[in-house]
């Protein structure tokens, strides 16, 4: 397949990046649900007539939701808090449960299509609840949750695999890193060998933060020539300080992990190939927190799904945005609100609300056409929603030549994540030469928004900063992750 255009797109997608972005980047994207009962939620299950007759029980209508909607973390051993499994575990939180999935937080899903954005495409693996499942959940509790007859039960859920379904490869530094600062951001990059002696082709990834807590972002990058080893200054850890980027001449972007990240999986029959003797060096960024969280070290997993032939379709991870500099060659800072009379520039001032920067880029010329698989948005605390759109310069017959490819009208740090369309490969949005890609992204930086109250507060700060482009926790960012396959 031909993987040396693709590798050409993403070897400029990066080159044009400041190399701040080389740095931080890149994060699969969520952040809490709709506003709830939302009209793009997906299609209402069958029947729960709440005018009439049979009253609301558990067995019948209540576990199936929670099955799929809520299970996926609210089980024993999983990422929320408690289980929502049995009978008691939901009747004990059935106040709260009404409450967060009314109010759109539960379950946390931040693809929400707006008048401005709307995808057209489903999402793989939808679990927003509809407004008649939310209405459900009330009836439930209004009626005193009722349990039912457990013969109305579904079949029991066979439990959620965890991490990276079919991981085959996975690699970690030989022992934890503590972080040692108090109050500053630290990049640490971790050189990890796959001892690989023949090609391999990636399939899925999934980095498995450690210690969640100072976790605020993580990157893997291939490494070539393995110049990284050069680079370790502590052999327990086989790691280095790396603050910019992993300091490679040669590399790539092969997964990015943020907040609320979930395991990624490639289209079938395609993948990123890693040569034999390729190192990965997974740079991980660690964010200051409350001191008993970081007294507990960070051993950071990395994932794959690897097969050994060359699968159909080359895929890759590419970042776009964060750009500092006004659009040049069809591509930079686009000029917004603010700006100085010298041009474009990056500078979000303290106590403005409702403040939105546009990021775009211009597929470049000789780059063959692409399918956009999965996509993800990118802001620090500051953000509070993301758009990404595309302009297509000579869309094919009964191609929209304006395309929304994901909109998250409420940004959430700590719900990012990855977003996979449901259409096969070949229906997937495509990207081709010329194209423009823009990606918008809106900010608040007052003390009405929580985010940056908390985290100003981290740094014990009291008054909101001017904030510009960079990789520190009160810094911004904007960008769009994109896995593309040819
Ligand atoms: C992707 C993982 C995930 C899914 C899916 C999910 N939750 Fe949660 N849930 C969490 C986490 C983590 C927390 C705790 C942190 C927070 O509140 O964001 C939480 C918190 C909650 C809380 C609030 C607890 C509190 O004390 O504030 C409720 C209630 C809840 N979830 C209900 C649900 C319901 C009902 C569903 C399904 C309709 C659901 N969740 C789906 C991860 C999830």
């Amino acid at each position: 397949m031909g993987s040396r255009t693709l590798s050409r797109f993403i070897a400029w997608a990066w080159c044009t990046l400041p190399a701040a972005l080389v740095a931080c980047g890149a994060a699969p994207a969520t952040r809490s649900a709709s506003s709830g009962a939302n009209a793009s939620t997906p299609e209402a299950s069958s029947g729960t007539d709440l005018g009439s007759a049979p009253p609301v029980t558990f067995h019948k209508d209540v576990e199936p939701l929670l099955q799929r909607s809520c299970q996926g973390c609210h089980v024993t051993g999983g990422i929320a808090p408690f289980a929502l499994v049995d009978y008691a575990d939901a009747k004990l939180r059935a106040p709260l449960i009404v409450q967060r999935t009314g109010a759109g937080i539960m379950p946390p899903w931040g693809a929400v299509a707006t008048p401005d954005c709307t995808p057209s495409r489903p999402w793989k693996s939808d679990i927003r609840l509809t407004s008649t499942e939310i209405e459900t959940l009330k009836a439930w509790h209004d009626q005193g949750d009722v349990e039912g007859d457990a013969k109305d039960a579904p079949p029991p859920l066979a439990p959620a695999p965890h991490g990276l379904q079919g991981s085959n490869l996975e690699l970690q530094p030989p022992a934890g890193f503590s972080i040692t600062s108090p109050t500053k951001d630290q990049f640490r990059c971790f050189v990890l060998d796959p001892m690989l002696s023949a090609a391999a082709y990636v399939n899925g990834s999934f980095i498995v933060p450690g210690n969640a807590s100072i976790v605020h972002h993580a990157l893997v990058f291939l490494d070539p020539t393995g110049a990284s080893k050069t680079k370790v200054t502590d052999p327990l850890t086989q790691s280095y300080d790396c603050f910019g980027g992993p300091g490679l001449a040669n590399t790539g972007l092969l997964a990015a992990w943020a907040p609320g990240g979930i395991p990624v999986d490639y289209p079938p029959d395609s993948g990123a190939k890693i040569d034999a003797g390729t190192l990965l060096v997974m740079q991980v960024h660690y964010h200051p927190h409350s001191a008993s969280a970081q007294l507990t070290p960070d051993q950071t997993k990395f994932q794959m799904r690897v097969v050994s032939s060359a699968p159909a379709h080359s895929a890759a991870t590419v970042l776009i945005g964060n750009f500092g500099t006004a659009v040049k060659n069809g591509t930079g800072l686009v000029a917004g609100p603010g700006d100085p009379p010298s041009g474009p520039a990056f500078v979000i001032p303290p106590d403005v609300t409702g403040y939105t920067r546009t990021m775009q880029f211009t597929v470049p010329q000789g780059t063959k056409t692409l399918h956009v698989a999965g996509i993800g948005g990118h802001e620090h605390y500051v953000g509070t929603a993301v758009s990404i759109t595309i302009a297509r310069s000579s869309p094919a017959p009964g191609q929209a030549a304006n395309e929304c490819l994901l909109a998250i009208p409420r940004w959430d740090f700590d719900w990012q994540r990855f977003y996979a369309y449901d259409a096969p490969l070949d229906q997937t949005p495509t990207a081709t030469a010329g194209d423009v890609v823009q990606i918008k992204c809106t900010y608040d930086n007052t003390l009405d928004n929580p985010k940056v109250a908390l985290s100003l507060l981290d740094q014990g700060l009291t008054q909101p900063q001017m904030v510009s482009l960079g990789e520190t926790t009160l810094d911004e960012m904007c960008l769009g992750a994109f896995l593309v396959t040819e």
